[in-house]
């Protein structure tokens, strides 16, 4: 029997195929729940998990609390404001204090990239990296494959292509080395300034001209330009990067019949993508929402256990 052997879970690098897997499966077995009429199970009672978030999220905080409810562990749920970091407590000292109280997890978003595997060297507790700075935000990425799976019966040889400001994404940080690691081909498409210099070292293809770069996949990954991660200008105006990189049902004719369309969100309708191609029959957008419970119950059983 496959033994899942972690404690925190900080990147996708850290796990091998058969993690993966066997997070998959396991959310695969948790989806049920949601479905039930009384949706919970005991699985996780006695466990406590806090959610400590120093940046804005609606799905994944709320999506990671609703999981551990699901499971019957108890949760507490901490934004910046909410802590002591506005008196000027530092982090490891708020993490300190946290892990005085004895959780079993810390689920922890950051605008700077490694403060979660800073706080996994420091605590007892096991942490989850829900987002760090632009580097990365593995289980979204876990999610992603999970509904890739779903819709399309397997992952390995898929051909997927993401599209919009790689560079500032940690979602493209993680679904790129998840996709690669899974046997997906990954190509990347955007404007030149949001495309880092490096990524074809994570074995992709960059194709700037997104009518080249969308032919013949399977899947198709938008995402939002990363304002609050920019430190210039790097595009004339939102009109422009629209005309040239938004998806829209003009561009999505030279997709294939059967493509899906994803976005982790927020989305800017009107921006990377239109309301209609957004709510259109291509769009898993809010089937990614769905499975990210499931596929946080498995991480949260996998990770602390449980009976
Ligand atoms: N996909 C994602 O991370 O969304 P939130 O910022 O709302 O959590």
């Amino acid at each position: 029997m496959y033994t899942f052997n972690h404690k925190n879970l900080l990147g996708i690098d850290q796990l091998s195929v058969g993690d993966i897997n066997m997070i998959l499966d396991t959310a695969d077995a948790f989806l049920e729940i949601s479905s039930r009429d009384i949706k919970k199970a005991p699985t996780l009672r006695g466990k406590s998990i806090v959610n400590f978030f120093y940046e804005p999220s609606a799905r994944t905080k709320a999506s990671f609390e609703m999981a551990a409810k699901r499971l019957s562990a108890d949760t507490l749920s901490l934004s910046a404001n909410e802590s002591s970091m506005v008196k000027g407590e530092t982090l490891i000292d708020t993490a300190q204090n946290l892990q005085a109280m004895n959780p079993d997890i810390i689920v922890l978003r950051h605008p700077s990239s490694g403060a979660p595997h800073f706080l996994a060297k420091h605590l007892e507790a096991g942490v989850i990296n829900a987002g760090d700075g632009m580097h990365e935000h593995p289980s979204q990425a876990l999610l992603d494959l999970f509904t890739i799976r779903k819709k399309k019966g397997r992952i390995k040889g898929l051909r997927v292509v993401i599209i919009g400001d790689i560079a500032h994404s940690r979602v493209a940080g993680s679904d790129i080395r998840a996709l690669k690691k899974m046997g997906a081909e990954v190509t990347v498409s955007g404007p030149p300034t949001m495309i880092p210099t490096d990524v074809e070292s994570l074995g992709t293809q960059v194709v700037s001209d997104p009518t080249r770069a969308l032919k013949g996949k399977d899947v198709i990954m938008m995402l939002r330009i990363q304002l609050e991660r920019q430190s210039g200008i790097l595009f004339p105006s939102l009109r422009e990067y629209s005309n040239f990189f938004g998806l829209n049902k003009e561009l999505l004719k030279g997709a294939k019949k059967d493509v899906i369309i994803m976005h982790p969100g927020p989305i800017n309708r009107g921006v990377e993508i239109t309301w209609d191609v957004a709510d259109g029959p291509f769009s898993v957008i809010l089937d990614q929402v769905s499975n990210g419970v499931a596929i946080r119950m498995a991480l949260l059983y996998l990770l602390i256990g449980g009976e």
